[in-house]
């Protein structure tokens, strides 16, 4: 595995062993106070300019301060400095215009430091009340209190500064008024709840009460305690913040669909019941039957009304312990599918090794531009559906295919093929890249079941590619790479800038890494005596995640 400087600006996303000038910059961006990016103008007011600047000011570990936050920085991290002073210190929960009280947990290299809220001393430009009671305490909404308009602006900001301070592009010709301005306005989500099609809950045996709700003061800096008696102490619901083993009981959540709202709601109502004898996982002690519970929401293809898949995770396989909460929530219309995966392991994933149907169907389906998928309990899907085909739709567009079928397509970090099999219609053959088996082995069927003929996937890791690598497909037209957040390898750019493909449509969640990878394609990388190829022509950030702090873009790179 490749080792990572940590840094929280770029998510600590960025491989050792890559050129060094990425690192300093990125230091210099966290040092140098204005360099860090600036609030919206239009969404928020400008900071209090104070009469003298402490400069020589260094915090202390463990110092309780006043901060104001002024950014967003990636991961949600809100940027926040001292009254008067440069210094930069990244604070979880604050949001820009919050004047907080915080205590300096981490200082980093001397450059930047971390801090923890303890209060809100003044609430922030565009409050609004967040609807789901639990949005303060549960790590899942982190901006749900900020306006969508402002959370919005303050990710199309991340996006810009990152491009500059990071990708060295001209901020003149990505901002211009003009049409071809590179950096294009942000596409927010039409939904902004209910938008996620699964959710994966957690059984535990310690349920996460937040700090206003004890009586007793104990454990105040971590803001947590334990239930004496045992059953109090269970809960389903998401793992508090920070902590593998608390679970932050969760009746209902705004982000998934109603009818998992339902299926939520009846197994709350049952599952603690003593006479079902069902107890949750202790991940300490390894005893306890319920692990997980997962509910996945796709689309009858024929009638278009949803259903529903719901996934029992289980330490061993008891169909009859569960029977008594599937008699319960098939009462449920939308439900056409229970599923029970039983994980022996120690660990927390919801993977199991063995998988039941106990009623229904062993998979929904769902479409997406035009193509149907069939979504079994564990196989990959995009999370938020809608946004997904206005996404697929900006990366049909990027990649501007004549529709002739004379063109390759190379669809790199395919998952289960879904980018490439959209393409496929337009294009002469598609082949797709990608190192997890179980997700070539969806992409296939995908294919067969849409009737598609021109598409080939191989399972492959791209961080290992060697000589030969291309040698099995013919020079592509048209490239489409859509990694996962840690970004290409040095040894795919390598490849990218021989291949000299004419364009490339760059899919990312994660712009830090996306800016470092478009910046080795545009302007090379002096310290391996690599040259640029390619100009960035468009980038499209789109909010895949409202009230979270996730960035995808789409980026068109041409061959200069
Ligand atoms: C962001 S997802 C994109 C999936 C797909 N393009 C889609 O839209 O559904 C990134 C994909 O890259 C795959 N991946 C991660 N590291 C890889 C590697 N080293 N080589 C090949 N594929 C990799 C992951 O398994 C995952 O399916």
């Amino acid at each position: 595995m490749a080792a990572h400087a940590v840094s929280p600006l770029t998510g600590g996303l960025l491989r050792r062993g890559v050129p060094l000038h990425h690192r300093r910059r990125l230091l210099a961006v966290a040092a140098t106070a204005s360099e860090v990016p600036a609030p919206t103008p239009a969404l928020s007011q400008p900071p209090p300019s104070p009469a003298s600047l402490r400069k020589g000011y260094f915090p202390k570990r463990g110092e309780t301060i006043e901060l104001t936050c002024e950014a967003l920085a990636f991961k949600g991290k809100g940027v926040c400095k001292v009254a008067g002073s440069t210094f930069v210190l990244l604070c979880d929960g604050a949001l820009p215009g919050e004047r907080l009280l915080a205590r300096v947990r981490r200082l980093r290299r001397g450059a930047f430091g971390e801090a923890a809220k303890l209060k809100t001393l003044e609430p922030h430009h565009d409050a609004v009340e967040a609807p789901c009671p639990l949005a303060a305490d549960c790590g899942g909404c982190k901006s749900q209190s900020l306006a969508y308009a402002a959370q919005i602006g303050h990710k199309h900001q991340q996006v810009r500064d990152l491009l500059v301070n990071f990708g060295r592009f001209d901020p003149n010709h990505l901002d211009s008024a003009e049409p071809d301005a590179i950096l294009k306005p942000i596409v927010p989500c039409d939904e902004i709840f209910r938008y996620r099609n699964k959710m994966e809950f957690s059984f535990g045996t310690k349920r996460w009460v937040a700090k206003e709700l004890m009586k007793e003061k104990e454990d105040e800096e971590e803001g947590m305690k334990l239930e004496t008696d045992e059953r109090d102490g269970y809960a389903l619901g998401l793992h508090a913040p920070g902590f593998f083993d608390k679970v932050l009981h969760v009746q209902k959540c705004f982000l998934q669909s109603e009818p998992a709202d339902k299926v939520l709601a009846v197994v709350q109502e049952s599952w603690m019941d003593p006479a079902l004898g069902l107890t949750p996982y202790d991940v300490h002690k390894h005893v306890g039957f319920l692990k997980h519970l997962m509910i996945r929401t796709g689309r009858n293809v024929t009638t278009g009304t949803p259903e529903v898949m719901v996934n029992f995770v289980t330490s061993c396989y008891e169909p009859d312990l569960l029977m008594p909460l599937v008699n319960r929530i098939t009462k449920i219309p939308e439900v056409v599918s229970v599923i029970n995966n039983v994980n022996t392991s120690v660990g927390n994933t919801s993977l199991g090794e063995q998988e039941y149907t106990l009623y229904g169907k062993s998979f929904i389906t769902e479409v997406l531009r035009g193509l149907t998928f069939q979504i079994s309990a564990n196989s990959f899907f995009q999370t938020n559906t809608k946004q997904a085909d206005v996404l697929y739709k900006l990366i049909e567009d990027s990649a501007g295919l004549k529709g002739d079928g004379s063109e390759i397509v190379l669809d790199l970090f395919c998952g289960t093929g879904t980018i490439g099999l959209t393409l496929a219609r337009r294009a002469k053959h598609v082949y797709g890249y990608e190192v997890v088996p179980e997700a070539i082995s969806d992409a296939r069927k995908n294919a067969k079941f849409n009737g598609i003929s021109n598409a080939t996937f191989v399972q492959g890791d791209l961080n290992k590619i060697g000589e030969t690598f291309g040698k099995e497909f013919p020079k592509p037209d048209i490239i489409i790479s859509d990694p996962n957040r840690p970004g290409m390898h040095m040894k795919l750019i390598k490849w990218l800038l021989e291949v000299k493909a004419p364009r490339i449509v760059y899919v990312s969640c994660n712009p830090a890494t996306c800016a470092r990878d478009l910046d080795y394609l545009c302007h090379g990388v002096e310290e391996k005596g690599l040259q640029g190829y390619y100009e960035l022509k468009s980038v499209i950030p789109v909010d895949m995640f409202p009230h979270t702090p996730h960035i995808e873009c789409v980026c068109l790179l041409e061959l200069r």
